[in-house]
This record gives C-alpha cells, sequence and structure tokens, in this order.
C-alpha cells in the first residue's frame, strides 16, 4: 500500500441530528450536508438531545416559515443548554431557505445559534463548523458563491435511505422565473445545472446500492441544460434517455417541472421512454388568463390545456397532479371559478393547493388587493373538495386493475408489503418481505382513504 492510499486517521466520532422541512431538495440536501460531514466523523444521532451538532433545514415558501424556525430554535435552545450544563458542547446551525432569506435576523434573535446557511453554500459545512467549533462567533454564509455548490460537494455516498429502493437526484436548481408569488429565485438563486456525468454516476451508484426509482429535482428540473459527457448541452430528454439504459433502474420520475420548459423532446420521452413513469407533476397556479398573467406565468390557460392534450397523446395513461393557488392579489369570483372549470376539464390525479401568502420581498406581497382571509379559506374549501373528488375517482378507477407495485418497505398490517403504482398510488398487499426492493404485479382490490389495498398474482418479482 502506498502513502497516498492510506485511510485517512479516523476522526473523533460525533453525532449529528438534521431536521428538515419543505420540498424534497430539501431532503436532498439533507443528505449532502450529512455527507459532507461525515469525513469530520459526523455520524447520525438518534434525536437532537444526543447530537454534537444539530441542523434546522427550514422551509421558506409558504405561511409562518420564520416563526415557525423561531418557535424550534427555542427547543433547540433549551436542549442546548442542559448538554452545556453537562459539559458537552453542541453546534445549531440554521440551514435553507429561511436561512438565506432572514440569516441576520435569526442572528439577531437567536445569538445561541452558531452557523447560518444559505442552500448554495453547503459544500463550505466544513470550515463553517471549524470556525464555530473554535468559537470564532456566529458564521453566516448566505452569498451566492462564485463557485457553483455542484462542483464542490464530495461525490454522494448513496441513497438518502439505507437500503432506500427509492431516492431523490438532485440534476438542477434555482429559478429565472420569478413569478409574482414566489419566494425561490430570491432563495434558491439563479438556476443552475449540474453536469450529467456526474447525474449518471451518482444515479450509477444508486442502482448498485439496490435503488429502483430515482426521482430527479428542480426547482425548473424541465428546464435542465447540463453539459454532457459529448461537450454539449443536454436537455432533461436526453439526460432521461442515458439514465435509462442505467442496468437496474426500473423507474425514473422528475419534479417540479413549468408548463413553459416542456419541450417537444421531453413530451416525447413520455411516449419512448418506459423507465419513465406516467406520473407529471406540472403546477399551473391557476385557471384564469388574468391572474396567470399577474402571476407573470409567462403562459395562459389555454396554452396549459393544449399541453395536456400533447402530453396525453404522447402517454395516454399519464396521470397528472399540479399546485394552484387561491386568493393571489386580485383574484376575483370569476377568476377563481376559471380555476375550477381548469380542474374539471384536465382531471387530476393528485393536487396541492395554497392559500397565497405573501412572502417579503417578491412583487406579489406589495401589489395589495390580497383577497381576504375567510374568502381565501372559502375557495381552498371549495377546490380541495373537487381535488379529492377527482383524486378518489382516479383511484376508484384503478380497483379491479392489475398495476405494476414497486414494494419499498413492509405495508401497514403484518404480514403485508407496501410500495407505489407507476401513478405515485400507495398499494398494500400481503406478501413476502422478499419482494421489498422489486416490482410485481398486482390486482387492486380496495380503496382506503389514501391507498391501495390488491392482492398479488404471482408471488414472483417481474423486474
Ligand atoms: N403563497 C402560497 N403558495 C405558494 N406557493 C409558492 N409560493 C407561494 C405563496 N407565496 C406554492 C405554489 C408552488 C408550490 C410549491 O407552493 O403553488 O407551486
Ligand atoms: Fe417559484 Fe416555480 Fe415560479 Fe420559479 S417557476 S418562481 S420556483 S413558482
Amino acid at each position: 500500500m502506498n502513502a497516498t492510499s492510506l485511510p485517512a486517521p479516523a476522526a473523533a466520532p460525533k453525532l449529528l441530528h438534521i431536521i428538515t422541512w419543505g420540498c424534497q431538495m430539501n431532503v436532498y440536501d439533507s443528505a449532502r450536508m450529512a455527507d459532507v460531514l461525515r469525513p469530520l466523523g459526523y455520524a447520525p444521532a438518534e434525536s437532537a438531545a444526543t447530537a454534537d451538532m444539530v441542523i434546522l433545514n427550514t422551509c421558506h415558501i409558504r405561511d409562518r416559515a420564520a416563526e415557525k424556525v423561531f418557535s424550534e430554535l427555542g427547543r433547540l435552545r433549551a436542549i442546548k443548554q442542559a448538554r452545556a450544563e453537562a459539559g458537552q458542547d453542541t453546534i445549531l446551525a440554521v440551514a435553507g431557505c429561511v436561512a438565506q432569506a432572514e440569516g441576520r435576523e435569526i442572528l439577531a434573535r437567536a445569538p445561541y445559534v452558531d452557523i447560518v446557511l444559505g442552500p448554495q453554500t453547503y459544500h463550505r459545512l466544513p470550515e463553517m463548523v471549524a470556525r464555530a467549533a473554535r468559537a470564532a462567533g456566529a458564521v453566516i454564509e448566505t452569498d451566492f458563491p462564485a463557485e457553483q455548490k455542484f462542483d464542490f460537494l464530495p461525490d454522494a455516498t448513496g441513497p438518502q435511505l439505507p437500503g432506500g429502493v427509492t431516492a431523490f437526484l438532485t440534476v438542477q436548481e434555482g429559478c429565472d422565473k420569478f413569478c409574482s408569488f414566489c419566494v425561490v429565485p430570491y432563495t434558491r438563486g439563479a438556476e443552475a445545472s449540474r453536469p450529467a456525468v456526474s447525474v449518471l454516476a451518482e444515479a450509477r451508484l444508486m442502482a448498485r446500492q439496490g435503488v429502483r426509482e430515482i426521482t430527479l429535482l428542480g426547482q425548473n428540473v424541465n428546464a435542465y441544460h447540463g453539459e454532457g459527457p459529448d461537450g454539449r448541452i443536454w436537455s432533461l430528454a436526453r439526460l432521461l434517455r442515458a439514465l435509462s439504459d442505467i442496468p437496474g433502474l426500473a423507474r425514473l420520475r422528475y419534479t417540479t417541472s413549468h408548463p413553459r420548459d416542456m419541450d417537444e423532446a421531453l413530451i416525447a420521452a413520455h411516449g419512448s421512454l418506459p423507465a419513465l413513469m406516467p406520473f407529471l407533476h406540472l403546477p399551473v397556479q391557476s385557471g384564469s388568463d388574468r391572474m396567470l398573467a399577474a402571476m407573470r406565468r409567462g403562459h395562459d390557460a389555454a396554452s396549459y390545456r393544449a399541453l395536456v392534450d400533447r402530453l396525453r397523446r404522447a402517454r395516454a395513461d399519464l396521470a397528472l397532479s399540479s399546485d394552484f393557488i387561491v386568493g393571489h392579489p386580485g383574484e376575483t369570483e370569476a377568476d377563481f371559478d376559471a380555476t375550477l372549470a381548469l380542474v374539471r376539464d384536465i382531471g387530476f390525479a393528485q393536487a396541492f393547493s395554497f392559500k397565497y401568502s405573501p412572502r417579503p420581498g417578491t412583487p406579489a406581497a406589495g401589489a395589495g388587493h390580497a383577497a381576504p382571509e375567510a374568502i381565501k379559506d372559502e375557495r381552498l374549501q371549495r377546490l380541495q373538495a373537487l381535488i379529492r373528488e377527482q383524486q378518489d375517482g382516479f383511484n376508484a378507477a384503478s380497483v379491479g386493475t392489475r398495476v405494476p407495485v414497486l414494494f419499498t418497505g413492509r405495508g401497514r398490517y403484518p404480514g403485508q408489503i407496501g410500495g407505489r403504482s407507476p401513478w405515485l398510488q400507495a398499494v398494500h398487499a400481503a406478501g413476502p418481505e422478499t419482494l421489498i426492493g422489486t416490482q410485481a404485479m398486482v390486482t387492486i382490490e380496495a380503496m382506503r382513504t389514501n391507498s391501495l389495498t390488491g392482492t398479488l398474482l404471482r408471488e414472483r418479482a417481474c423486474a
């Protein structure tokens, strides 16, 4: 063995606890923060109370984001104090989009926080930890560094969950769309794509470790334009094609997409790549052209309808999901009716709907005319009732059909295993745990509130 291949001296074992709120990208980021800290000797802790370092990975997209953070920090402060009394140090870090948007405020109101870091600076965590450990005062890193974080993060060590069958993989981050209501362009910065080579390497590693389904993540994932191994710029469709050749990867998904970035090649990929699952989350936010213009979405309701038609022509069994906002400044009853009409016309397998909440610094926040709370509540209820009806209808239509289920773990009851259909429905069936990590055909027999139950067609894996 030569000197360069000697293992690095083992760092003293320390425990790390990460609390993750918000989107799937935060889940992925938390795993990568654990990856960068592992060489420093940090292993997962069961809880904050036993951890030498606690990271609160925050979300700023809606609601009372900052208040929620300060209340959780109060709880963590008590833990830090109790540990200090027992002679143990705790490094407390706040990461994610609230850290990015309100870093200075956090340090002013919660001076016991040691590190504040925005999503673009996770690769600098080891250096920040060293600075905090030297008690050099609180460390704040919320600039958008000149270097790309993707270039500086170490290679991922595998799926987010050991033994995980499904995993997230970030391929693109940030957004240049600046929708009127949205804080993401300010907290996550400009659009940036990871080189395809590094995405493919991470996907191959995941596949070798037993991952069968990968969901590609990006705030605007279909705007992906990463450098390909051939030196050309690859689109998301090109990347998906390369990923679908990786042995062992049975299923691919991607989220979240913007209607304006659904290009011909990507639409066609839904028809030509069997691994690409027939389920697409395609937020439209509103069905009113007036509101879509006020939201600066860059498309109207007719073009969304036309896009869905094209997608369904490419893949007839494609199911759709969406996001909606009710009560955006200026929204009238007629605008809201247009949203209900669009939902009825399209028919969604599921959808998320939110009451508009002003985000400081966004154009809509200064626009005035936000709908009163009671109106927002009432519209939200009507929209959610319609969406629920459609979701139940979609799930009810599965009863009696045979669907391939990728089993990911135990089911709800003993003797059951559970997984997902291609359309992201949770499915439970009696079966052996040896099927976990494989796809098998299930005949769907009944619909529960948020899941389906069925019988394994034969107790043998089909992929
Ligand atoms: N208020 C309410 N909902 C919002 N979303 C984003 N910003 C806001 C806001 N200020 C919703 C959008 C987006 C989803 C992730 O969150 O529907 O698609
Ligand atoms: Fe936010 Fe999505 Fe609009 Fe970008 S495209 S500003 S992430 S809602």
